[in-house]
């Protein structure tokens, strides 16, 4: 729950939980998720007890109208409910019930395609005439009849798709059946702003704008460079070239962060509202793409670097101390540890090391991002060839199914009446929501621990953030600040104990071994971590 006693922007204040709605709890019996089941479990994320996760905002994968190629991220209708998730009085409700407890809610803006049912595409595909044509990107066959550059999908496969009846192809980043929007076209963008609009009215807090360096394209349509790196067989299909002409870089930036500025101007228009953006760079992009709402600083890009980085204490520090010192003095951090694209946390690290990313993510500086099950260690599910659902994934050399598999609820699943879309994760019997509460030091109980840490206590918030030199390349330390309030967070990276030496660092509070720590004051000498051990020290202004 965010505070409403203090002042600065939620997001400053709060974790952000990620629902992928159609499989996150099923109200009607239909083996899908849908909006009835979020408002069902809105008491297990947040509200004014103790007994929840105190989450203060959700964001919720697309909801809107969709054929469901690729599970929503196909819109044919932005401003209506599809009905596989209830209705838009359903929606109201759900907004109506977070607000009530406190929780903020953010949708996916997929802006850089529709599906081919948006009657927009009807009418585009229509005629080459059609006032609508230029609102999508076609272009003329070369003279050999072949497609007009050499650019992929990045699900596998020429970005082109031939259309017969008017002779040209349309561009599609995404599948055949997620043509690309023209977002030079002026009539695009201010359709695309009233979609904002429209759901700002309703009441919304903010969104979370999909594939966004996509947004904008090379105006002449240039074949990509070949990335040297890629091999045959190995690398994945869509890596065979760079996106130098179709996303961002270079001169496609600029254009780019003024689509972004006017995304903020109609979230600035209302107060409270925040922008993410669904950007895979590394800090000089991400540094572009702050740099580009500064008449309204409400905008963030995920970061997604800590997913990647190698396992090691200096990787983490050195990124995170780059990344903070790359920051203006308005940017607001965040970092990402999974979400309904990648192999779920627990399954990528093992559930030692997935506890002690978790506890640095929730003691960083900054807007920690939660991908609903990993709060609860769920690992990926192995997906049968019948029960495969993730074509798009799939084509593009990683199915997304085992990470997207149901919320398990209890002993006996608890998603759904039925048989549920996607088959549980084997590992739910362990790792369910009921199960976890049962037992104080599960992944579940942690979070819960470390979110309700962080959100009571200014200096885990907005506190400064400072790495330390333990002497110890394994342990990745640092402190977090404000006032007279000080925390001091170590983090063992290696699977053996490792012995430090400190002064005064206050009590020892909460860790990923030892929930609650010992409560008692660390006065200086040696603290033995054990292998991939994370520890809080709480530093209270007497002992300062
Ligand atoms: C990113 C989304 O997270 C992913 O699920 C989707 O397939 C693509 N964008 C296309 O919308």
């Amino acid at each position: 729950m965010i505070d409403p006693n203090q002042t600065s922007p939620w997001y400053r204040r709060t974790v952000l939980y990620q629902i992928y709605p159609l499989s996150f709890a099923d109200s009607n019996g239909d083996g899908y998720g849908d909006l009835a089941g979020i408002i069902d479990k809105l008491d297990y994320l947040g509200g004014a007890d103790g007994e929840s996760l105190g989450v203060g905002a959700i964001w919720i994968s697309p909801v809107f109208k969709s054929p469901m190629a690729d599970w929503g991220y196909d819109v044919a209708d932005y401003t209506a409910i599809d009905p596989r998730f209830g209705t838009m009085a359903d929606f109201d409700r759900l907004l109506a019930e977070s607000h009530r407890r406190g929780i903020k809610v953010i949708l996916d803006f997929v802006a850089n395609h529709t599906s081919t049912e948006h009657p927009w595409f009807v009418e585009s595909k229509s005629s080459r005439t059609n006032p609508k044509r230029d609102w999508y990107i076609w272009a003329d066959p070369k003279p050999d009849g072949s497609e007009p550059n050499n650019w992929l999908s990045r699900f596998g496969g020429s970005a082109w798709t031939y259309h017969e009846p008017t002779g040209q192809y349309y561009l599609h980043t995404f599948l055949a059946a997620q043509p690309d929007l023209n977002w030079r076209n002026t009539g695009v963008r201010e359709a695309m702003l009233g979609v904002l609009k429209f759901w700002l009215g309703r009441g919304v807090d903010g969104f979370r704008a999909d594939a966004l360096t996509s947004l904008i394209k090379d105006d002449q349509l240039r074949d990509n460079p070949a990335d040297p790196s890629y091999v045959e067989g190995v690398s994945r299909p869509a890596d065979r070239y760079f996106e130098t002409y179709s996303a961002m870089t270079g001169e496609l930036t600029s254009t780019l962060s003024g689509v972004v500025a006017s995304f903020c101007d109609v979230l600035a228009t209302q107060d409270d509202t925040y922008l993410l953006s669904e950007a895979y760079l590394g800090i000089e992009g991400l540094q572009q793409l702050y740099g580009a709402c500064q008449a309204h600083p409400i905008h963030a890009p995920f970061n997604f670097n800590l997913m990647k980085l190698p396992w090691q204490a200096a990787q983490f520090r050195d990124f995170i101390d780059e990344f903070e010192a790359a920051l203006g003095p308005d940017d607001w951090p965040n970092y990402v540890l999974g979400n309904h694209d990648v192999s779920r946390l627990a399954s990528r690290l093992g559930q030692a090391k997935a506890r002690l990313l978790s506890l640095i993510l929730l003691t960083l500086r900054g807007l920690p991002v939660i991908y609903a099950g990993d709060e609860l260690g769920l690992e990926n599910g192995t997906i049968t060839a019948a029960a495969k659902r993730d074509v798009a994934g799939e084509a593009a050399g990683e199915s997304r199914d085992g990470g997207r598999t149901p919320m398990p609820w209890d002993v006996d699943g608890g998603f759904s009446a039925a048989e549920p879309w996607l088959p549980y994760s084997s590992d739910w019997h362990e790792h369910n929501v009921a199960t976890e509460e049962r037992n104080p030091s599960s992944m579940l109980m942690l979070y819960r621990q470390l979110i309700h840490l962080k959100t009571a206590n200014p200096a885990l918030t907005e506190g400064d953030y400072r790495s330390l030199d333990v002497g110890q390349t394994d342990v990745f330390a640092f402190a977090r600040e404000a006032g007279t309030q000080r925390f001091y967070i170590l983090a063992n990276f290696s699977d053996e104990p490792i012995t430090v030496t400190l002064g005064r660092i206050g009590t020892w509070i909460a860790g990923s071994h030892t929930p609650y720590g010992d409560g008692v004051a660390h006065l200086g000498g040696k603290i033995v971590l054990q292998g991939l051990e994370g520890r809080i020290y709480e530093e209270r202004r007497e002992e300062a």
